[in-house]
């Protein structure tokens, strides 16, 4: 650990997938600034993240994020203790424009770098409006490319129960939103369609790995649903897209609330969070909340924007990491496929 007696003050940099962002963090959980410059309008266009338009948006937007996260937090890069950036999981190309400006910034003004798992920064994202919340916790982790139930025993200290098998949930509901067509990104259209439709009017699984309960699969769901659809098709009927949603949208809430209660039951969890883009689905925020207070389990989630993709996130991990004693060099690298606790 190193001296905690003098504020620390770090810039983050997140580009791991289609928002380019920057941040300034006090002592990890003041977040003085946070400016996201999101690309989903133009991979809207494309029906999903295209990787190359999205490191090409990354670089085109990154010094001007980057300027208007200090500007906006009334500081320059000399007041910086550290320089905190994701390193991975995530697209490559894009990694590498938020971990090559790192290095830059590191390199010409001497000061620290420290490389974040995107994964980390989604689960700290719960520390920053919660001063009291510490480990241990379980966390339940939902994001496009990730479903994770993760106990957290310390800080940077991570057990994963459970893991997807196939798709993560924030891909399946990208994946339907898209059979149903309501476009790029699924999750949040999904979720406004299914306030107009009936939970229960399609029955769709609900998926168990036998032999690790604590794991997600989802893919039978996502072909359950897409038989439903062309069934509807081959009958010459219509589908009714906010029951679809609805029904979809349930089905894969009751797979992440019955897992996480799974996991806190067995492991005597009495603090329980969320994280990642699907964390910001009301359904699943609110089911989650009445299920753990049923149980006397406190209840932690991040406020919408804090869910989804922010640098915020990435300075609160990399304070952690920080004051734990990691320091990356300039031969850091971008890593798609970086595991948690690597
Ligand atoms: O954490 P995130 O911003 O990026 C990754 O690290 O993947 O998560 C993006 C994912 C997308 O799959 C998106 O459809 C999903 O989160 N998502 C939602 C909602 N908002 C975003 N899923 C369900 N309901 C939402 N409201
Ligand atoms: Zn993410």
């Amino acid at each position: 650990m190193c001296n905690l007696d003098k504020d620390i003050t770090i810039l983050a940099i997140e580009s791991s997938c289609d928002e380019t962002a920057a941040s300034v963090v006090k002592n990890g959980r003041e977040v003085i600034s946070s400016v996201i410059s999101t690309q989903v309008p133009i991979h809207t266009l494309y029906g999903g993240v295209v990787p190359e338009i999205a490191s090409r948006k990354h670089i085109e937007r990154i010094n001007q994020v980057i300027e208007q996260a200090l500007t906006e937090a009334h500081k320059t890069l000399d007041d910086m203790d550290a320089i905190a950036v994701t390193r991975g999981p995530g697209l490559v190309g894009a990694l590498l424009v938020g971990v090559s400006v790192a290095k830059a910034i590191s390199y010409a003004k001497n000061i620290p770098l420290v490389g974040v798992h995107h994964i980390e920064g989604h689960i700290c994202a719960n520390y920053i409006e919660c001063p009291t919340l510490e480990p241990p916790f379980m966390c339940l982790v939902v994001s496009g490319g990730h479903t994770h139930l993760v106990n957290v025993s310390g800080y940077g200290e991570y057990e994963i129960l459970g893991r997807t098998r196939d798709d993560a949930a924030g891909e399946a509901f990208d994946k339907i939103g898209r059979a149903i067509g309501l476009g790029y990104p699924g999750g949040p259209k999904i979720e406004a369609a299914a306030k107009e439709g009936n939970p229960n009017a399609i029955e769709l699984p609900r998926a168990v790995v036998n032999d690790n309960v604590y794991d997600f699969s989802f893919s039978g769901l996502k072909s359950a649903t897409l038989n439903y659809l062309n069934s509807v098709e081959m009958k010459g009927e219509t589908v009714n897209v906010p029951d679809v949603a609805a029904s979809f949208q349930k089905a894969v809430v009751d797979a992440l609330v019955s897992h996480a209660m799974l996991g806190c039951e067995e492991y005597g969890a009495k603090k329980l969070a969320i994280a990642g883009g699907v964390a910001s689905n009301e359904t699943f925020r609110n089911a989650m909340r009445v299920e753990a207070e049923k149980r006397g389990i406190e209840f932690f989630c991040p406020s919408k924007i804090l869910c989804t993709d922010n640098a915020a996130m990435i300075g609160c991990a990399g304070y952690y990491e920080y004051i734990n004693g990691r320091r990356d060099g300039l031969d850091l690298d971008a890593i798609p496929y970086l595991k948690l606790g690597e």
